[in-house]
């Protein structure tokens, strides 16, 4: 939708936005202590998801908060959507960045 293949739909954005709202409150509790890195042999979690929580949990709120104004943006037209998108999606990057490792392939 963002990338324009598909028409702007307001519900539909408004819907799938409130999806990932919902998201984040489960990503405190699927990184419980005592799942650092290697005890879960797949996960591309970084150790410093425990090392640092504070500022993962910060990153966590933050993700919500820009979910929510996107979802809210939805209703406002194209524009400010995909406005509200673009933020979004520097919050999925920043996480990443700073807290998911690469698996070697
Ligand atoms: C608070 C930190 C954080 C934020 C914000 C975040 N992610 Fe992630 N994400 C992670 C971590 C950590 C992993 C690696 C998890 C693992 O392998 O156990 C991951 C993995 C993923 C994966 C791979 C999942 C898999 O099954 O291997 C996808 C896709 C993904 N994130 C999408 C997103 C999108 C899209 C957003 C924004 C809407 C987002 N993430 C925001 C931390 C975050």
């Amino acid at each position: 939708m963002v990338k324009g293949t598909v028409p702007f739909d307001a519900a539909k954005a408004a819907t799938a936005m409130h999806d990932i709202s919902g998201v984040p409150d489960k990503y405190v509790t699927l990184f419980p202590q005592g799942t650092e890195h290697g005890a879960i042999a797949d996960s591309e979690a970084a150790p410093k998801i425990w090392e640092a929580f504070d500022g993962f949990k910060a990153l966590v709120q933050k993700l919500k908060d820009a979910s929510l104004k996107a979802e809210a943006a939805a209703g406002e037209g194209e524009e400010a959507f995909k406005s509200a998108f673009g933020d979004m999606t520097k919050v999925c990057k920043d996480c990443h960045q700073s807290y998911r490792v690469k698996k070697q392939q």
